[in-house]
């Protein structure tokens, strides 16, 4: 029998962490502020290079209970979706560049880069008690979940007010580099983007080489069909080095170009041969990652067209090509994810995310919804992989203040 993942509600996420709030520091905080995980639906390993992707945002939410304290220090505790509890204490004054590089960084890592670049507010110490439902490891961005009611909770309490539209942008960049720069993680702004930009019934179709985010109705009832997420529960880190392999390759390259942007580049497959050949590496691997970054931000943006043209069926032929692509080309999947693919039926189906484990997702017939569980289940275990959980997705609003 496929288990699904437990979801709570926005009211009941915010008043478990106030409850983990008090029962750690033994007083009311100031607020509780939610971010929701992202999956995105199509074009993945693209942002790095200016290309475009169509996630949205989860309803899933991490929710941090926040007040200021006069200890000149961040103090946090987290429980996380698996009911493990991590405490950690944090000067301010010791943040920074690969400090602290764990989990507590990507939380005070958004704060210290948000005061940095002044978009938030007078720094301070903070009492920090957090919960979430943001499956991690899982492709699903727990980590721009953290980030990202971080980045809204700090910015409100320092600032007095709740941020616009307009002061989104800066803490998209705050969060970008907690993870660049404070945990050391290459990764690329989709994530924080998708958190914070979120419209609930709407995917978000961005431009990186534009820097635009695009609402756009993802109505997936209107067509009976439901969006499947399998976390293989194959776990996976971004920061592990698999990651920063395939984007080191993109950069090099397109730091030997005349051009600014990996997006400007005319024929750049053809181009990363004749740069292999020079550098002396990997001629056809250079060019099958290459290969994939083109073609699959051409997909994203014949999907985005699909989407306006309310055509299913070419966005689902779109899903499968992009996952052959990331298997074949790119080489992030893995036998686990595979074979989720497989056991979906393909069509309409593919990894989510960075890959090396996490998720697969899948746009089935909403009658088909267990079913199509169950046959992922089956595969898995047949092949003695771990089973899989499942949850489906519907696009949430971004980050904002739950009470
Ligand atoms: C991870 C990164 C993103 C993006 C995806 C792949 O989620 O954090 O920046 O590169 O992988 O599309």
């Amino acid at each position: 029998m496929p288990r699904w993942i437990h979801t709570r509600t926005p009211d009941a996420i915010a008043h478990d962490a106030a409850r983990l709030f008090k029962e750690a520091y033994g007083y009311e905080p100031k607020g509780v502020w939610g971010a929701p995980g992202r999956v995105n639906v199509i074009g993945d390993h693209v942002d790095y290079a200016d290309g475009v992707s169509i996630p949205f945002a989860l309803e899933q939410l991490t929710a941090v209970a926040m007040a200021p304290n006069d200890k000149n220090a961040y103090r946090l505790v987290s429980v996380a979706p698996d009911g493990k509890k991590m405490e950690a204490t944090v000067p301010v004054d010791q943040v920074g560049p690969l400090s602290p590089a764990d989990w507590s960084g990507y939380v005070v890592g958004t704060i210290w880069a948000g005061t940095e670049s002044k978009v938030i507010g007078a720094t301070q110490g903070y009492d920090i008690a957090i919960v979430s439902d943001v499956p991690l490891g899982s492709g699903l961005s727990s980590s721009a979940a953290l980030e990202c009611s971080t980045a809204v909770a700090a910015f409100e309490l320092a600032n007095g007010h709740a941020p616009t539209h307009a002061d989104l942008p800066g803490l998209v960049d705050a969060a970008i580099r907690a993870e660049n720069e404070v945990v050391g993680a290459s990764t690329g702004g989709l994530d924080q983007r998708s958190s914070l930009y979120g419209e609930h019934g709407k995917a978000l179709v961005i431009d990186f080489r534009k820097g635009t985010t695009t609402p756009v109705p993802f109505d997936l009832e209107a067509h009976g069909l439901a969006l499947l997420i399998a976390d293989t529960n194959a776990p996976h880190t971004l920061s592990d080095g698999q990651y920063a392999s395939r984007r080191g390759v993109i950069d090099a390259f397109t730091s030997y170009q005349p051009e600014d942007s990996f997006r400007d580049i005319d024929d750049a497959p053809a181009k990363a041969r004749a740069w292999a050949t020079a550098q002396g590496r990997d001629v056809d691997e250079v060019f099958r990652r290459v290969n994939h970054v083109v073609e699959e931000t051409n997909r994203t943006i014949a999907a985005a067209g699909a989407l306006e043209a309310d055509d299913m069926d070419a966005f689902r032929q779109l899903m499968q090509d992009s996952h052959e692509s990331l298997r074949d080309q790119y080489e992030v999947t893995t036998p686990e994810l595979n074979s989720a693919f497989e056991a979906a039926g393909r069509y309409g189906s593919r990894m989510t995310g960075g890959g090396f484990g996490g998720s697969v997702i899948t746009l089935v017939d909403a009658k088909a919804i267990e079913d199509t569980a169950q046959k992922i289940e089956d595969a898995a275990l047949a092949q003695g992989f771990p089973a899989p959980t499942f949850l489906v997705a519907r696009p949430g609003d971004g980050a904002r203040r739950l009470s």
